[in-house]
This record gives structure tokens, C-alpha cells and sequence, in this order.
């Protein structure tokens, strides 16, 4: 077992909590390296939020190493999880080629979305010892197939799927699983009856740690904020502030 898995099966053994954001740059990876955060995700969500996309569907493995290599530059003590975009996970062996860029680029760990459906790429990339965080629930990737982000977990039929996928990919050897968007019952009971951590998003707090867009906890995201963010900052207001009082300042200056 890889000593990433052990560290998180024994840090939820004993009731501790965890604390994940998203990273996309040096200056943010390097911010944020020396905060107690249990890992920084390079998430696919960088399409949206560093390129303007209108969603994650997009962004290339090249997109991901590029950012990937830039956390790793400043963030030299946080765990680093790169995320597998759309389209580089196709086969086990696509998966196991995508997952190896991103570790040689500087992430610790990939992340996968999907359920079972994924576990032949989960399996390629663990047998080579690259540790693997799941996602289960709304599945960003998935959001043009399936006509917007939606919550699930809210059938029978949603909430027995979602526990069969976390209970699968925990046996597959994943050391943890993001649950997105996933209702709050479900995302509890799934954290009950699995060894790995749920770090949840959007699913409750029943879950055994949490992630955020950094962006959207720290308000830099004005145009978007999803209902269960609560930031605790409004940089986007910080930042349009400094940057007029700069302006005025300069406008203001005599000339010669
Ligand atoms: O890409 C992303 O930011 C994510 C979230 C779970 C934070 O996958």
C-alpha cells in the first residue's frame, strides 16, 4: 500500500479532519504551502477559473502539466493532486501516460472522475504506485452529457450507485474520494461506510474533509459563486480598489 493511502486511513481513523483547496500557479502554491493543508489540487477547474472556459470540458493534459509544474515550483511541502481532464483517461493505458505527465511534472497524486466505470485506468495507474483520489457525484467532466451540473444522491437507485462506486474504488486502493454535489444523507452515509476519507464539495458537512475553488473562497470569482461556498475574503473588490486607487494616483501626478 502506498504511504499516501496509509497516511489518509489512519488520519480518518482517528477523527481528524481534512482541508484541501484548488492551486493553479507559483504564488498561490507557494502562499498556501506552509498552511496545514492536507493537499492542493491542480483541478481541471483552472479551465474556468485561469482560462475562461465556460466549463472544465476542455482543458488539455498539456494545460494540466503546464499548471502542474507551476504549483509544484512553489509549493514544496503540500501534497500535490493533479487532476486527469476529460480525454486523457481513456484506456488504462492513456490513464497511466496521463497520470505519469503529471507526476513528473510535480503532483504526488492524480484524481479521476468516475465511478466504476473507471477502475480498469484506477487499477493501471496504482499498479504503478501513483497514488489515486477519486470523484464520485456531479461530475464536472460530464456536464454537456448529462445538461448541467445537478445534485445526485437524490433516487434510490442514485444513492445505492453512488456507495457501490465509493465502496468499489476504496477496495481498488484510491486514498480518498472527493464526493461533489452529492445530498448531504448520502455523502454521510457513504463516509461511514468506507476507510477512506470523503472530502466533500457542495455535499454537507457529514463528510470527513472539505474542498474548495480557492477562488471562491477567497471572493476572486465575482461572476459565479456557487450557494454553498461562504468565503471568507473579497479579493475581487481588494484587487478593483488597489488597482483605481493606482490609476488615480498616477492620473493625478503632475507631469515633468
Ligand atoms: O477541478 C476542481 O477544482 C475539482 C473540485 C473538486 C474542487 O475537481
Amino acid at each position: 500500500m502506498n504511504s499516501i493511502r496509509q497516511k489518509f486511513l489512519d488520519k480518518k481513523a482517528g477523527g481528524r479532519r481534512f482541508a484541501a483547496l484548488t492551486a493553479y500557479d507559483y504564488v498561490f502554491g507557494r502562499l498556501m504551502d506552509d498552511l496545514g493543508l492536507d493537499f492542493l489540487l491542480v483541478g481541471d477547474s483552472l479551465a474556468m477559473v485561469e482560462l475562461g472556459h465556460p466549463d472544465t470540458t476542455k482543458v488539455t493534459l498539456s494545460q494540466m502539466e503546464h499548471h502542474v509544474r507551476a504549483v509544484a515550483a512553489g509549493a514544496r511541502e503540500t501534497m500535490i493532486v493533479g487532476d486527469l481532464p476529460k480525454g486523457s483517461f481513456d484506456t488504462p493505458d492513456q490513464a497511466l501516460a496521463a497520470a505519469q505527465t503529471l507526476i513528473q511534472a510535480g503532483a504526488s497524486a492524480v484524481k479521476i472522475e468516475g465511478g466504476r466505470e473507471v477502475l480498469p485506468m484506477v487499477d493501471a495507474i496504482l499498479a504503478h504506485d501513483i497514488p489515486v483520489l477519486g470523484h464520485l457525484g456531479m461530475l464536472p467532466q460530464r456536464v454537456i452529457e448529462e445538461g448541467g451540473y445537478k445534485i445526485k444522491g437524490k433516487t434510490p437507485e442514485q444513492a445505492e450507485a453512488l456507495k457501490s462506486d465509493a465502496e468499489a474504488l476504496t477496495r481498488a486502493g484510491v486514498f480518498g474520494i472527493v464526493l461533489e454535489l452529492v445530498t448531504p444523507p448520502v455523502a454521510s452515509e457513504i463516509t461511514k461506510s468506507i476507510a477512506v476519507p470523503t472530502i466533500g464539495i457542495g455535499s454537507g458537512k457529514h463528510c470527513d474533509g472539505q474542498i474548495l475553488v480557492t477562488y471562491d473562497l477567497l471572493g476572486m470569482f465575482p461572476w459565479f459563486r456557487p450557494s454553498f461556498v461562504r468565503p471568507k475574503a473579497d479579493l475581487a473588490a481588494e484587487i478593483r480598489k488597489a488597482v483605481s486607487a493606482y490609476r488615480e494616483e498616477i492620473e493625478n501626478e503632475p507631469v515633468g
